[in-house]
């Protein structure tokens, strides 16, 4: 076994969203909510919504891609492929397989890690273990969702809250100073049931009744899950701070999960941190859950919030009730980001073809996709029939 490296640092960044945009406005006319309500209680304003041709493997490749440019890397020089998500292409095959044939990687490892809106994290810390045991030297850890397919657009206690997105970092072994500094993560299964999705398991397969039953769609107790995360979130961060031996004080930027502005400022306060140096683009793409994280880390270094030797907290949480939290020092170029410019879903090798005759597209969405003004005005859908018309 090779010699394990001193340091593991994020040497590739990227993400990927959507272009196709569902606002506040757009919800008004599907449930009864106001965009008032919603941006007061949670911040959002809109999310992306994947379009037909595309999945959770799709946009997890194209943040994979531009995270392996941004290091200067090729796709071969990746040993290992982990994607976090809770929206898989399929059961099996895994995302992370797919993912390796559309970046062109023949040497990789690849499997999907099952931690929710906390896969990104668990997939980080996964990948740390890899490459500080000396068992690979670089990593790509994916965080994507296409959450849009597991929506109930009926329901506007949750349909408000949840967006389609990927984001991805590459790890790779150095000697040099900086890295991963603390890693905690924690599982409560007292909460398992206050956010999940009932069917499609071997628990519940489905079947006409659970279909019925709007079981295929996500379900969440609100307010509890809320209380539930302020209270990890800060218990998390604190452990991995301790681990980093590092003061909040000593932390450039926390990168929270952007499940609600409500719940991030609730994070801030219970930790006494200022808001300024906390990242926030909950308000352009709702909760994104795996790849809540990376893609916010994107947009953060891309804004310029974050250079060589600043130390980041990431921290994030979700169904299990699963937390995690990152304490580490970046050491990149944040102007490596170029190297990505023109990598997009042209560039990765998924042939869409294998969908039909099935639309994943939400037949709910379909006006806001035609452009129409309202569910009304929008033409019946004509294309392949949905899943969950
Ligand atoms: C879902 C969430 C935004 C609801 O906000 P809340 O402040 O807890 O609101 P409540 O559920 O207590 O409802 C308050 C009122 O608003 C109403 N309401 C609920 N959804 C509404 C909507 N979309 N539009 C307008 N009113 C709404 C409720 O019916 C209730 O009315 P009432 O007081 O007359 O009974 C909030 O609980 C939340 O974000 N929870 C965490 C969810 C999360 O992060 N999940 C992901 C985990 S990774």
């Amino acid at each position: 076994m090779p010699r394990s490296p001193s340091g593991v640092h994020v040497t590739g960044w990227g993400a990927y969203a959507p272009s196709l945009k569902l606002t506040n406005a757009h919800l008004e006319q599907m449930v009864d909510t106001n965009d008032e309500w919603i941006v007061t209680r949670t911040g959002i304003r809109e999310r992306r919504i994947a379009g037909p041709d595309e999945t959770t493997a799709s946009m997890a490749a194209v943040a994979g891609l531009r995270a392996i440019a941004t290091a200067g890397l090729q796709p071969d020089d990746i040993d290992l492929i982990i994607v976090g998500t809770l929206t898989p292409d399929y059961p099996m095959p895994s995302t992370a397989a797919l993912v390796k044939g559309a970046i062109g990687n023949k040497r990789a490892a690849a499997f999907d890690l099952g931690a929710a809106c906390s896969g990104f994290i668990y997939g980080y810390a996964t990948a740390h273990a890899y490459v500080a045991a000396g068992m690979a030297k670089n990593v790509l850890v994916i965080g994507a969702e296409t959450l849009s397919r597991a929506t109930d657009f009926t329901d506007r206690g949750t349909c408000l809250l949840f967006g389609d997105a990927a984001g991805a970092v590459v790890l790779s072994a150095s000697d040099e100073p900086g890295g991963t500094m603390g890693i905690e993560m924690t599982t409560e299964p007292s909460g398992a049931y206050l956010i999940w999705l009932p069917a499609g398991g071997a628990a519940r397969p489905s079947c006409d009744a659970t279909l019925e039953a709007r079981e295929h769609y996500m379900k969440m107790k609100g307010s509890e899950t809320f209380k539930m995360a302020v209270r990890t979130l800060g218990s998390t961060s604190q452990a991995s701070l301790a681990k980093a031996g590092l003061e909040l004080e000593d932390i450039d930027l926390v990168v929270p999960h952007q499940a609600n502005i409500r719940i991030i400022e609730g994070l801030a306060k219970s930790l006494g941190f200022p808001m300024e140096r906390v990242f926030v683009n909950v308000d352009c793409y709702g909760n994104t859950s795996a790849a809540s994280v990376p893609l916010a880390l994107s947009e953060a270094v891309a804004s310029g919030r974050v250079k060589q030797g600043d130390k980041l907290l990431l921290v994030a949480f979700g169904s299990g009730l699963t937390s995690g939290a990152i304490t580490f020092e970046w050491t990149a170029d944040p102007a490596n980001a170029a190297r990505a410019d023109g990598i997009g879903p042209e560039s990765v090798k998924i042939a869409p073809g294998y969908l039909e005759p099935v639309n994943p597209f939400p037949p709910a969405l379909e006006w806001v996709r035609s452009g129409a003004a309202s569910p009304a005005a929008a033409q019946p859908p004509t294309r392949r029939e949905s899943h969950n018309a």
